[in-house]
């Protein structure tokens, strides 16, 4: 991949960061998704590069969304991408630290395509490269990883997401004296931290979203941690409804027809399959490895973390921006 589409990746979630701060606190989640998505879109299109979304919020009807199969970009070489243009709309809306606009991008065929369904996720740092396997519980898990570490299960840190469905394994590691974070929303910025040193967090275990998996895949390769994934049916989620049922109806076909496996534990090969892949994460707001957007005036700052596979470079970008110029660059790009 060019790496000049590595500093273009990250103007796109710079500019989905600070059109969601603009609804930042307002208690509206669908408008701050919405004015990320088409600011992501909007600059995505903007790319030299023939993009395709295979991975994203939703399927054609469901616009606003940047939906699977839509393409984007100026022409050029063929490019793969997952986009979540918010990870934390609750936390958004609720002026909530920890919410990101983030991305993932890689030479074609290199994400795994699948639809916007729920997926079960572990990610390890370096430690636990080639130890984690989903096929197994969160207890044997933790202790392999502990053990690869030559780390104390009582100096083993989980995150997860505060979530009822997640209770079983938070009691159990709870019994064994392993450290479990348990935050509101946002899995991807929780999985990344497995990679960094400056953090206490080892593992990163949920149910969550399938999109959210996929660029944390792509973050996990880059940094040279490991993950694994399952797809997951609504119903195993969520719980037995006629709703849940019913969207778990679709999601079957869905997966039948873009040939993947509910059920079935991807590896992360599977999941990310070339070295040739970007991320790249802006804070909207504060969290551990990036700050939120700030403002003064007619100025705004930004933290992005940019990710490249092919180097294994972090790129931590603090960049200043002139609102009124920025509105009026916008303007042209939409006329
Ligand atoms: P969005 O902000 O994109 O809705 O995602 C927030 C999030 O916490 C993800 O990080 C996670 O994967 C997913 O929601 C979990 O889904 P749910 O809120 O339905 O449990």
């Amino acid at each position: 991949m060019n790496p000049d589409l590595a500093l273009h990746f990250s103007r796109v979630t710079e500019e989905a960061a600070l059109a969601a701060y603009k609804w930042l606190g307002r208690g509206d989640k669908h408008t701050a998704d919405a004015a990320a998505v088409e600011t992501m879109r909007l600059l995505l299109n903007q790319a030299h590069m023939q993009g395709e979304i295979v991975i994203g919020e939703g399927e054609i009807d469901d616009a606003p969304m940047l939906y699977i199969g839509e393409k984007l970009g100026l022409g050029g070489e063929a490019i793969d991408i997952a986009v979540d243009p918010i990870d934390g709309t609750r936390m958004t809306a609720m002026g909530q630290s920890g919410a990101v606009a983030v991305l993932a991008a890689a030479d074609k065929g290199g994400l795994l395509a699948a639809p916007d369904m729920y997926m079960e996720k572990l990610c390890a740092g370096p430690s636990g490269r080639g130890v984690i396997d989903l096929n197994l519980d969160i207890v044997s898990n933790v202790k392999n990883v502990a053990t690869a570490a030559g780390k104390a299960l009582q100096d083993m840190t989980l995150i997860t997401l505060a979530k009822p469905r997640h209770q079983a394994q938070i009691d159990a590691l709870h019994s064994l004296g392993v450290r479990v974070f348990a935050i509101p929303d946002g899995d991807v910025a929780a999985s990344l931290l497995c990679c960094f040193d400056q953090s206490d967090v080892d593992m990163m275990y949920c149910m969550g979203g399938a999109p959210e998996g996929v660029i944390s895949a792509a973050a996990m390769r880059a940094l040279g941690g490991d993950m694994q994934a399952r797809l997951v049916p609504r119903t195993q989620a969520k719980g037995e409804s006629d709703e849940t049922r019913r969207i778990e109806q679709q999601e079957r076909l869905r997966c039948e027809a873009m040939g993947v496996q509910i059920d079935s534990v991807l590896d992360l090969q599977s999941l990310v399959s070339t070295d040739q892949v970007v991320f790249s994460m802006t804070g909207i707001t504060k969290g551990e490895l990036v700050d939120g957007v700030q403002r003064n005036g007619d100025l705004a700052s930004t933290e992005t973390l940019v990710v490249s596979g092919a180097s294994g470079t972090v790129r931590q970008i603090r960049s200043r921006h002139h609102l009124e110029r920025k509105a009026r660059e916008v303007q042209a790009l939409v006329r």
